[in-house]
């Protein structure tokens, strides 16, 4: 909500591309969205959805479905949303330009996209949240972890999260307290963030000049940014213009 920066979420429709949990998708429920629907590739991901959703005793005005941002009939069924929010999903899809444009498309005249994507890091550097560029250095290594067997990549994790342990302890951070504290700001645990990142592929990226090309050339201004020079996704709130 402070990323749309006043704007209001009340009675408008509302798509979650790359649902993933659900969480999202509550919360423009609760916000008061008329409408939210929920798609994801992922079947897990929409079993939790779900799960989610019937524990909000099913309402009516929120439906979970499967199927994928790059299924051009799925895109072309689904109409047009005053909100669509895909946070963290296309640049996971493979093909994260034309995620984008399908995810443009939903936008109905008038309305807003949300999206975040991993940032383009070029130069060799180490950021605050211990994780080092360039970008495409890790598209190599999530592309070779995503090959090996899972003993080997959970040998790689355990590689990975005793030199984050060594970085704290280097850094006079207590190991135990940031451990801790990761799951109640990410939402996620300490050792899956740390799978996700080493394991997430398909990887792409695009610095904010990329994206915002890409956007503005079909139509959309940009209302809102947070940026990061670091791994991390660039939050855009782009405007389509009526
Ligand atoms: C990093 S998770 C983000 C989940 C959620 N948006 C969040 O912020 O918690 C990426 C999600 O994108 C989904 N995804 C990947 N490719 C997709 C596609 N082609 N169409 C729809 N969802 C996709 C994955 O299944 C996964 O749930």
């Amino acid at each position: 909500m402070a990323f749309l920066d006043g704007r209001s979420i009340v009675g408008k429709t509302f798509l979650d591309i790359g649902c993933g949990s659900g969480l999202f998708s509550l919360a423009a429920h609760r916000l008061g969205a008329a409408r939210v629907l929920s798609i994801d590739v992922d079947p897990d991901s929409v079993r939790s959805s779900l799960c989610l959703r019937e524990r909000e005793g099913n309402p009516p005005g929120w439906e979970v479905r499967p199927g994928s941002i790059l299924d051009p009939e799925l895109v072309r069924s689904l109409g047009r949303f005053e909100i669509v929010y895909s946070w963290g999903v296309l640049h996971h899809t493979g093909r994260m330009w034309e995620g984008v444009e399908n995810a443009a498309s939903l936008v109905s005249a008038g309305g807003l996209l949300y999206i975040a994507i991993y940032n383009r890091a070029d130069g060799f550097a180490f950021y605050d949240d211990g994780r080092f560029g360039p970008s495409s250095l890790w598209a190599v290594e999530k592309r070779l972890y995503s090959r090996l067997p899972s003993l080997l990549q959970d040998a790689v994790d355990w590689t990975a999260m005793s030199l984050m342990v060594l970085l704290y302890l280097a850094t006079l951070q207590n190991p135990l307290k940031k451990i801790r504290s990761h799951a109640k700001l990410r939402g996620m645990s300490w050792r899956i963030d740390i799978k996700d990142w080493l394991g997430g592929w398909p990887y792409e990226y695009a610095s904010v000049e990329e994206v915002f090309r890409f956007l503005s050339r079909k139509g959309f201004v940009l209302r809102n940014l947070k940026s990061t020079n670091g791994l991390r996704n660039n939050e855009y709130l782009f405007e389509r213009t009526p």
